[in-house]
This record gives structure tokens, C-alpha cells and sequence, in this order.
């Protein structure tokens, strides 16, 4: 069924290039369109979806909100100030529509898959034209074509799919890293969180599909490539083929022309030994593992539904740096769960001297509504919270400087992203743990992987010095 509705969208496609196309001939100029996201990497994927379909529709990509005609905001609903944020932002496009009522403003992602915030757009920002959901993106033709038509807002929202749709065009952000959705969706219900709610149940795309993905943006030169999911590790689940996520990193190593292979996120509940060995032994399977803790009370634990313990978790770490010893370890926390007492806070600070992480990004819980969490007695007062917060900065700035300073005299392998935005002829890359890296070099070296020595580290970064351009 899903099929046939993508193919259903070939009118609409057809449709708006011709009206497009003529445009252009009438004007010689080109439709354009601004797309940008507010949420995590598989958002960022999705933008690039929309980004080709709008392609394919004949529109061609500004740097300007203020100078296009279709405008796409891809929402995040993780935390309230991602919401916030959004709403700042849609409100402000507000002077465009007036100026230019031909244009197209079209409001997707994580926070249009909640009915509440759904009407408030509705309501109060009736100058957004279409409105659709993260199973809908392939929709996107018929909204714009059907908008076209009518002042009313148009809305496209599913709760779930019923399968993946492969094969829609994309407007990769990079030429030489690249996104790869292996699982959507996530069936893990933590209690703080919205993400099984806004991208549906767990789904792994099937092995020759994103094969076949890695390997055409290896010919387009591509290096880095990301294999992204809520749990990687529970990659294969939902398939008839028996396959791990181990296995497809195996698979994935084989893929030539690419020189590196990340992937998040692993939960620790389902990291396995045989994961362990496959980035042990995978040459291009970067020694890093980002291994989301949340907690380090058993009790809060237990009350986000982690599904492991403290001491799971410390077993885990032992194991990955027991197998492969320079492995960075990163990872995510949360401060002012429901309930947390004093003593459980402590007990996070205790686990991150214990663990001693390479990097890691700390949270305020959030209460987000219609999650288990937001009806828990026992919320933390916002002045709590944020003391817990100061501390936990406190402890953990520390211990990621130690890490950063453990790397002083060695040589890192980077792999350069952009020019460092202080100017000065500074490059900006990254390191096998994703840290960011700045040196010296010229602007036509970003794409590469050059090795760096490095001479100083700071709180959020390294300094070093290229020592070969090959
Ligand atoms: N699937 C990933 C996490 C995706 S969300 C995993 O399980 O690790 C990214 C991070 O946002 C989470 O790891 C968590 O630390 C944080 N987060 C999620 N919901 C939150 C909330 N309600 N309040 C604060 N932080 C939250
Ligand atoms: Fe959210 Fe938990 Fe799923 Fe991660 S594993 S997306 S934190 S429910
Ligand atoms: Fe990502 Fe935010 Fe959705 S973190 S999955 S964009 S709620």
C-alpha cells in the first residue's frame, strides 16, 4: 500500500516541475526553498529527504529563509526548549508571508506528530500552510500541491507505518559524511521520553538496502558514514533475515572507499559481546561508543525503564576497554528525574569518577507530556534541578579535560569538516571520538583525513598541528 502512495505522488511531482519549469522560462529565475532542522541526526536525515524531494519538485536550495519560496521547519519534541525554540521561529516567519503570500511554510517532524501542539499552529500561527508528520515526508507533493489551492492549512499526520519507504530522493548535507538510517522508530518506552511516541515502533531497514546506500555514497566520495538508530543494537529484530547489528558492521567494513563507520546509539542493555569484537576487529569501525547511562541510581533506573543496572552497565565498560583498549567512551545524562533524591544524584557523580567519560551531554529532565514520567509524583523543584545540573558539570568538566589532556604529544586521526569560524586560517575536523579538532590548513583539505599531533587540549576541544596531508 505504501508503495502505491509514492507512486500516487508522481502527478503531484510532474505537476509542480512543470508549473516550476515554466517559472523559470517566464522569469528566468529558479523557485527556491530553505529547509533546516531543530532536532537529532535522524532529523537531520529527514531534512535531507525533504531537501531532495523538493529538488526533484524543481526548487533549488537558498542560504536565506528570507529569499525563499517554500520554508520547512523540522521539529524536535525531546525537551521543552527545543518546542520553544521552534515557535520563536515560526512566529518570526510571519513578516514573509506578508511580504510574499505565495509563500509556502511547512511545519514537520517530531512535534507534529502531538495533536496539542498540531492545533496550537492551527490557532495561533495561521500563517504556516502545511503541517505533516514523520511517517509523511513522502507526502510532501500533495501537500504542496494541495496548498497551492486553498488558504487552509493542510495536515498529513500518521501515527505509525506500516513499512519503510525506500527509494525517495535525497539532498545529502555532505559529500564526504553521510547519515544511514538503519532502524527507525524505537520500542523502548523509557519513561521520560517522547521518541517512541513521535517515530513509531522499532523498524530495521533491510541489509541490502543500506548496503547498497553505504556503498553509492562511498562512489560519491564519501568517508564517514553514520549508521544511526534510537538502539543500534537491536538492528535485525524486526527482519525475517537473521541478522545482527554486528554482523551488518561487518558487512558495512567491507565497503570500499569508505574510511570510517560510526554509529549511534547503543543502548546498554543490548550491547553484546559479539558487538564488542565486531568494532575490535573492524579496521574502519571508529574505537568509540556512545553508551547513553541516564543515571547511575538503580532506582532511577528502574523508574525510567532502562533495563539495567549500575552495575550492567560498569560491566559493559569493562569489557569494551578489556577488549579494546583506547576506546572512548561517551554518553548521556539526565539530572531532576522524578524522585531523584539527593543520594541518587550523588550516585551519578560517583559512577562518572568511576567511569572517567571522554565526553558527554548532560540534561535538565524535561516533563514531556504523555509520557509515563510526567504523571510521577515526586517532580524535582527547577531550582533543585539546576543545582544537581551545576554540580554534575562540575564533576564531569574535570574528568572530559583529562581525557582531552590524556591526548597531549599523540597523533589523531581527523577528518576536517569545516574552517574554523575564528578565521585566522584554522581548520575544524574531528577525531576517531568525535572530539573536535584545530589546526592549521587550507580551506581545500576539508573532506580529508589528515593525521594531527596535538599540542594542547582544552575544556571542548584540541589544538594540534597536521603532520602528513596525504
Ligand atoms: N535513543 C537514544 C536517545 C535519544 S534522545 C538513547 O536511548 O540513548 C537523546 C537524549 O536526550 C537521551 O539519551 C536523554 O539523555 C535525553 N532526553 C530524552 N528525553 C528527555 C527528557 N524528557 N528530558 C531530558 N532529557 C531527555
Ligand atoms: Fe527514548 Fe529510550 Fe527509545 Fe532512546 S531508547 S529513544 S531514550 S525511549
Ligand atoms: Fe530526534 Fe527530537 Fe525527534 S531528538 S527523534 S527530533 S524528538
Amino acid at each position: 500500500m505504501a508503495k502505491q502512495e509514492v507512486l500516487d505522488q508522481e502527478t503531484y511531482i510532474e505537476e509542480i516541475r512543470c508549473e516550476n519549469e515554466q517559472h523559470f522560462l517566464l522569469t528566468g529565475q529558479r523557485r527556491t526553498y530553505y529547509s533546516t532542522t531543530f532536532g537529532c541526526q535522524a532529523n537531520e536525515r529527514d531534512t535531507e529527504t525533504i531537501s531532495g524531494i523538493l529538488g526533484k519538485l524543481g526548487y533549488v536550495p537558498v542560504e536565506n529563509r528570507k529569499e525563499a519560496d517554500v520554508i520547512i521547519f523540522n521539529t524536535c519534541l525531546i525537551r521543552e526548549n527545543a518546542e520553544l525554540k521552534v515557535y520563536g521561529h515560526i512566529g518570526e516567519l510571519v513578516h514573509l508571508k506578508r511580504k510574499n503570500p505565495d509563500l509556502i511554510i511547512g511545519i514537520c517532524g517530531c512535534m507534529m506528530q502531538k495533536e496539542e501542539n498540531r492545533n496550537i499552529i492551527k490557532e495561533k500561527y495561521n500563517h504556516v500552510d502545511i503541517i505533516f508528520g514523520t511517517h509523511n515526508i513522502y507526502n510532501l507533493p500533495k501537500l504542496i500541491s494541495d496548498s497551492k489551492k486553498t488558504s487552509k492549512t493542510m495536515v498529513e499526520v500518521w501515527d505509525d507505518n506500516k513499512q519503510i519507504i525506500e527509494g525517495l530522493p535525497s539532498e545529502r548535507t555532505h559529500d564526504y559524511k553521510g547519515l544511514i538510517n538503519i532502524t527507525y522508530g524505537c520500542n523502548n518506552f523509557c519513561t521520560y521520553c517522547v521518541v517512541p511516541y513521535t517515530r513509531g515502533r522499532e523498524k530495521s531497514r533491510e541489509p541490502l538496502d543500506i548496503i547498497e546506500e553505504i556503498t553509492e555514497l562511498s562512489k560519491g566520495g564519501c568517508k564517514e558514514i553514520t549508521l544511526l538508530g534510537q538502539n543500534v543494537n537491536s538492528y535485525g529484530k524486526t527482519l525475517d533475515e537473521e541478522i545482527t547489528f554486528a554482523q551488518l558492521l561487518r558487512k558495512a567494513n567491507e565497503v570500499e572507499g569508505i574510511e570510517r563507520i560510526r554509529f549511534m546509539t547503543s543502548h546498554p542493555k543490548d550491547l553484546s559481546d559479539e558487538l564488542i569484537y565486531a568494532i575490535r576487529d573492524c579496521d574502519k569501525v571508529c574505537n568509540h561508543v556512545h553508551l547513553p547511562i541516564q543515571s547511575g541510581s538503580n532506582d532511577v533506573l528502574k523508574a525510567m525503564n532502562r533495563k539495567y543496572t549500575r552495575e550492567d552497565y560498569l560491566k559493559v565498560v569493562n569489557k569494551l576497554r578489556n577488549e579494546i583498549p583506547n576506546i572512548a567512551i561517551s554518553t548521556d545524562i539526565i539530572v531532576g528525574f522524578p524522585g531523584e533524591t539527593e543520594q541518587d544524584s550523588e550516585d551519578t557523580l560517583d559512577l562518572i569518577k568511576e567511569v572517567k567519560f571522554d565526553s558527554a551531554f548532560t540534561f535538565i529532565y524535561s516533563i514531556r507530556e504523555g509520557t509515563p514520567a510526567a504523571k510521577m509524583e515526586n517532580q524535582i523543584d527547577e531550582k533543585i534541578k539546576h543545582e544537581r545540573f551545576e554540580r554534575l558539570l562540575d564533576t564531569l568538566n574535570p574528568i572530559v579535560l583529562e581525557s582531552n589532556i590524556a591526548l597531549e604529544g599523540t597523533i589523531q586521526r581527523v577528518l576536517i569538516e569545516e574552517v574554523n569560524k575564528s578565521g585566522e586560517g584554522m581548520l575544524t575536523g574531528r577525531n576517531e571520538a568525535s572530539k573536535p579538532v584545530h589546526f592549521k590548513g587550507t580551506e581545500d583539505l576539508i573532506g580529508t583525513l589528515v593525521d594531527v599531533r596535538i599540542d594542547q587540549a582544552n575544556n571542548w576541544s584540541l589544538q594540534g598541528h597536521i603532520i602528513d596531508e596525504k
